[in-house]
């Protein structure tokens, strides 16, 4: 048993003892355990409390026996720093829209260790608390994802003030990215200093632009990120929603291990890649089916991995495509987790 190990040494290509598996958004409202936490302080008071921000942390770790810890915080935080106005409300975040020139050169061009030192703290106090039971990963948004928070304003379907501006005012669109990107990679740089073991860009809505766009626009900027962390010996993740599309230019950044959205076939992308270790990919909403079929959904994701004969696939993190959903039951992602132990060769 392993569980201190095996998720770095999937990352690293080397063989495990059973498929590790870690969820995106593993804490967060499904639990009792964050809604109890969330009753008393507001979401940014709980991102900026290194004590309760590690406790949520470490909760899901305990709850639901993943073999990865994901630090509690969001991607919105850095831009707090750079002097975004964000509220998060019910129905998700509200930011005051920056949407041109004069908004944009506005943002501050910080340094998150000194800026946002909290998450770094949180960083420090859970490995204290995990005590090496789990490795902690890191993250942070990919600039378009950032941008287009920043620029709508909140969530959007079309994302029409994004693209207006990546389209008719693209001077505006790259100094914007290009400042997301320098406090990007320094927010990563940062964590990983603080005692992450591996870090993850999230590009949420990578999949808006068509693969040239997303090529020349988006590629130049997240290749910056990975290539200026190259000498920091951790995992570096990429997560993009659109791996079905966006494949050749995902491949292109540079990342270790690529996680993969739920749109996307696993053996597909294995065989354009065969020794690229990678991430995913169930859909989230299977977790609403009853243990039955969700035990076959997650044997089918094995199988396109790679499982065969009750062994892991090499080089797979088991993971879901996007995040979990609010009203995901939690005995249905135990239930996940052991499943994926026990279909890989965990020993009782
Ligand atoms: O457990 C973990 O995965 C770590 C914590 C984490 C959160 N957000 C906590 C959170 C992580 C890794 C994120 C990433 C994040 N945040 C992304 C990328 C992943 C994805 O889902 O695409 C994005 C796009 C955001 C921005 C964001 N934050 C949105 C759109 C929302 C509202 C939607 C929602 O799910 O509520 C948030 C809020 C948020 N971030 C919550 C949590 C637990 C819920 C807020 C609450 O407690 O009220």
């Amino acid at each position: 048993m392993s569980r201190a190990t095996r998720f770095i040494d999937a990352c690293k290509g080397k063989p495990v003892d059973c498929t590790p598996v870690w969820l995106m958004r593993q804490a967060g409202r499904y639990q009792a355990s964050y809604q109890a936490v969330r009753a008393k302080v507001s979401f940014f008071e709980l991102c900026s409390s290194p004590d309760l921000a590690a406790q949520v942390t470490v909760a899901a770790v305990e709850e639901m026996g993943v073999d990865a810890a994901i630090i509690f915080s969001d991607i919105l935080v850095p831009l707090l720093a750079m002097g975004a106005q964000i509220e998060m409300t019910h129905g998700g975040p509200k930011l005051e829209p920056l949407r041109d020139r004069a908004a944009v050169d506005k943002l501050k061009v910080v340094e998150p260790a000194e800026a946002v030192p909290y998450v770094m703290d949180a960083i420090r106090e859970t490995n204290r608390r995990l005590d090496g039971v789990v490795p902690l990963i890191g993250f942070a948004g990919a600039p378009l994802t950032l941008a287009s928070y920043l620029v709508e304003g909140g969530g959007s379907k079309s994302f029409p003030h994004l693209k207006g501006m990546l389209f008719a005012d693209p001077d505006s669109a790259h100094q914007l990215l290009d400042k997301l990107t320098t406090v990007v990679t320094r927010h990563l740089r940062a964590q990983i200093e603080a005692g992450a073991h591996a870090v993850q860009v999230f590009d949420s809505w990578a999949s808006i632009l068509a693969p040239h766009d997303y090529r020349a626009i988006a590629l130049p900027y997240l290749k910056r990120i990975f290539s200026e962390l190259s000498d920091l010996d951790v995992p570096k993740i990429m997560f993009a929603q659109g791996t079905t599309v966006l494949l050749d230019e995902l491949l292109e950044i540079g990342a270790d291990v690529l996680s993969v959205d739920w749109c996307a076939d696993l053996a597909a992308v294995r065989a354009r890649v065969p020794e690229l270790p990678l991430q995913g990919n169930l859909d989230p909403t299977y977790l609403f089916m009853d243990e039955a079929e969700l035990g076959k959904r997650i044997a089918y994701v094995l199988e396109r991995a790679g499982a065969r004969d009750g062994k892991a696939a090499p080089k797979h993190i088991f993971n879901l495509g996007h995040g979990i959903l609010p009203p995901t039951k939690t005995d249905r992602v135990r239930f996940l987790v052991d499943t994926v132990h026990r279909l890989t060769g965990e020993e009782a």
